[in-house]
């Protein structure tokens, strides 16, 4: 049972309105569920379902009703939406979806959330070590977790809205030291060459190790690696945190003796770009889930094809100075944008996006596209 101060029961029984009782009910409930002790304050929150596209009329008239005296009581952050906010009437976008998906950014705005509309909040504000969270977006979650040793669970959207109103979350999962602890070793007996190749190893480990949290061997890599291998683990799996020895920050705590090995090699690899591939050519190409980072885009934004998308932050964009400048869409992404909907045969690098194109994705190793590009 979740214990509550006497300032937290007051809210719960709705001494202070009918908004924060909601957001109290939802979270104590959360808590009792999952075993939580109490209420912990966090420093953070990271919303996801903002774009018109994912939650629709119903999901835009909940934010409406919910919003009229709703305010947020820390940093709040948002995910990509629907569009590229100016770019939208030149990739012909329709004027109804934009017009609902402003609805929808301006009542944000005006609870105080910041308009980020990233994946990949941490490039604009990066929490510290140890820092409590409620991030929705699994991706960032599983970054904060892993590679910047925040904590966070896998917040679903109302938990993290809830959250951010009331400035607490429940104290279980991955906010507590146990569940962080290494479970499974994983051997990489291969050396992935393209950042895709760490995008299908995350996928491989998620289909390999279920939900015990992993402890990876044999990689050297840097942080935009780790995004892509968090992100496809995060979607392919319960899992919001990973370990890679001599690299995260809590990976030297880990006691590794006795736990379950398992290995990957090549193999395991060659065969998810099988099963997300194809003959067919794609029309389009989309690089960049989770969002480009700085450097991921300065290197990308050499390659001029007009079949290729690259997905950023305004904010990574415009610290380039690369606003305005065609093939860049910044705000958003394939997956939460009707832009996807136009074409039968989309080419990605990432596994995250394949999997939630379905049918019509095609994957590929990022240098494979610049090549041919
Ligand atoms: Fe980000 Fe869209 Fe991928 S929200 S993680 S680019 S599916």
């Amino acid at each position: 049972m979740v214990y509550l101060t006497r300032e937290q029961e007051k809210i719960l029984d709705g001494e202070r309105g009918e908004v924060l009782q909601k957001c109290y009910r939802l979270l104590v409930k959360l808590g009792d569920v999952f075993g939580a002790d109490r209420l912990i304050p966090i420093s953070s929150a990271h919303l996801s379902g903002i774009s018109y596209k994912s939650i629709g009329e119903v999901g835009l008239e909940f934010l409406e009703d919910f919003s009229v005296g709703a305010s947020f009581a820390v940093r709040t952050t948002t995910n990509p939406c629907g569009v590229d906010l100016k770019k939208w009437k030149g990739l012909g976008v329709d004027e109804r979806f934009v017009e609902r998906q402003l609805r929808i950014l301006n009542m944000l705005e005006k609870m105080g959330a910041t308009l980020t509309l990233t994946c990949t909040p941490y490039y604009i504000y990066s929490p510290a070590y140890g820092e409590h969270l409620a991030w929705a977006e699994s991706s960032a979650s599983c970054y904060a977790n892993s590679v910047l040793g925040a904590r966070t669970n896998k917040e679903a959207a109302p938990s993290a809205l809830a959250s951010a109103i009331t400035g607490v979350t429940p104290n279980f999962g991955l906010h507590l030291d146990e569940n962080r602890k290494a479970e499974v070793v994983v051997e990489v007996e291969f050396t992935p060459v393209s950042v895709s190749d760490y995008s299908v190893l995350g996928y491989v480990i998620a289909k390999r190790v279920g939900d015990k949290v992993p402890f990876i061997r044999g990689l050297r890599c840097g942080k935009d690696e780790l995004k892509a291998l968090g992100a496809s683990l995060a979607t392919a799996s319960p899992l919001c945190i990973f370990h890679v020895d001599g690299i995260t920050p809590e990976a030297k705590f880990q006691e590794t003796d006795g736990l379950e090995k398992i290995e990957v090699d090549g193999r395991d690899v060659r065969s998810v770009y099988e099963d997300f591939g194809g003959e067919d050519k794609p029309e389009v190409i989309f690089i960049g889930c989770p969002h480009l980072s700085t450097n991921e885009l300065l290197t990308l934004s050499r390659t001029r094809n007009e079949k290729i998308f690259l997905c950023t932050s305004r904010e990574v964009c415009n610290k380039l100075k690369l606003e305005g400048q065609v093939g860049i869409l910044c705000d958003t992404c394939p997956v939460v944008s009707p832009l996807s909907e136009r074409y039968e045969r989309i080419g990605v690098d990432s596994v995250k996006s394949a999997f939630y194109l379905g049918s019509k994705a095609c994957l590929m190793r990022r240098e494979e596209i610049i090549h041919e590009s």
